[in-house]
């Protein structure tokens, strides 16, 4: 078992917390602040026991000294301070005499915010690479290493692994709460129901292997459906086919022809536009100059039905161009149908989150990970990087 914030006598104690600030940001305003809000818990419980707060997180792939602007961390400084009722002292450096001096006079319960540490990248990736004098120059000034950035406990970056190679270190609320739902997914109740959806199947093929064993039915919706229906035989018109992987999916049918379910019907259009003109077909009526975009409405009632008996759900990737009003009735209603039903419901991070999110279903999910990548991860039986080195109790 990992260490947990509880562990540890945060007293007096300068505490770095990496957090996953990674939102969407659109013209200066950010667009889901449900990272944010997820990461107040362990903020306010380590001010609540007198820590010095010191936080740290990434925002973006930074790659160029423009996107500086774009992805400096003021913004979630403001919107963190507002949350927490609480002024966050930003710092726009990621480390030198400005970091250690406003650190060296921190008072118990002060939270500080430090600059996006992917600004590190634009040193020859010292960030993501994990440099180890920048891991090291980070740990050196905290005294406690919280890790609660599920966003990236995948990945083996300075400011994760580098920081917990050094200091004590455990996991904060976010992370402890991310792993235990996720668990759950290992010994479901069954029926045990997977929706895959999402563009390419190319991504998320080691996952697909995986789940499919574990499932008693994998639905499978969005971009990725078509190759399975090329796969299939079916003519899919100008639908997003991915040709490399047609063997992959054919071995797939063939050996889980029982479990994997496929859309019956589709929403297609000529473009990918707002207000075009859109089609509700069978699968064997698509036409050649025509994009299938959606699941059509008896594709949903076919899922339905897997989905009432099941007990559990665990869904990622929406199941059409959900951005676009035309073609997002089919997630919207696997939302709802999800959110009606009585299984224990999981929502992979990423898009599938966003989705969940603005379209008001939230707060009838049982789980909705802030990790899309992390998430899948995980689920794919591979070792979390960042959570190996953490503590053991
Ligand atoms: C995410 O948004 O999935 C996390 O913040 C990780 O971001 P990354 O894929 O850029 O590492």
């Amino acid at each position: 078992m990992k260490k947990t914030i509880r562990d540890f006598e945060l007293k007096g104690k300068k505490v770095i917390i990496r957090c996953d600030f990674n939102v969407p940001i659109e013209d200066g305003v950010i667009k889901d602040d449900s990272r944010i809000r997820k990461s107040l818990k362990t903020i306010r419980y380590a001010r609540s026991e007198g820590a010095k707060v010191i936080l740290l997180s990434h925002l973006g792939r930074v790659k160029s000294e423009e996107d500086k602007e774009k992805y400096s961390l003021s913004l979630i400084s403001n919107a963190l301070s507002k949350l927490l009722r609480k002024k966050v002292i930003f710092i726009p450096k990621t480390r030198g005499e400005e970091v250690e001096k406003a650190i060296n006079s921190m008072h118990e319960r002060d939270v500080i915010l430090l600059e996006n540490t992917r600004f590190e990248d634009l040193d020859g990736k010292k960030e993501s690479k994990n440099n180890k004098k920048l891991g090291e120059y980070w740990a050196n000034l905290g005294d406690i290493f919280i890790n609660d950035a599920f966003g990236t406990i995948h990945r083996s970056h300075a400011s994760n692994l580098g920081i917990s190679k050094i200091l004590h270190s455990g996991v904060g609320f976010l992370v402890e709460k991310e792993i235990k739902e996720l668990e759950k997914l290992q010994n479901p109740k069954r029926p045990y129901v997977i929706i895959m959806g999402g563009s390419k199947i190319s991504d998320k093929i080691e996952l697909v292997k995986k789940l499919v064993k574990k499932s008693d039915y994998l639905l499978i919706g969005g971009g990725m459906a078509f190759t399975f229906l090329k796969a299939s035989g079916f003519n899919i018109g100008s639908s997003l086919c991915e040709k490399d992987q047609i063997p992959f999916c054919k071995k797939l049918l063939d050996k889980y022809s029982d479990k994997i379910v496929l859309p019956i019907d589709v929403i297609t259009a000529k473009e990918i536009k707002e207000n075009v003109k859109t089609n509700e077909r069978f699968i064997n009526e698509i036409e050649e100059d025509e994009i299938g975009l959606d699941i059509g409405p008896k594709t949903i009632k076919v899922f339905k039905h897997y989905l009432d008996d099941s007990k559990t759900v665990f869904w990622n990737g929406p199941v059409g161009y959900f951005e676009i009003k035309e073609f997002s009735k089919g997630t919207k209603r696997l939302c709802q149908i999800i959110s009606e039903s009585k299984a224990y419901r999981v929502i992979g991070g990423g898009d599938t989150a966003r989705a969940v999110e603005e379209m008001g279903y939230s707060k009838k999910m049982n789980h909705i990970s802030t990790g899309g990548g992390a998430s899948l991860t995980y689920l794919e039986g591979v070792k979390l990087k960042a959570l190996e080195s953490i503590d053991e109790k």
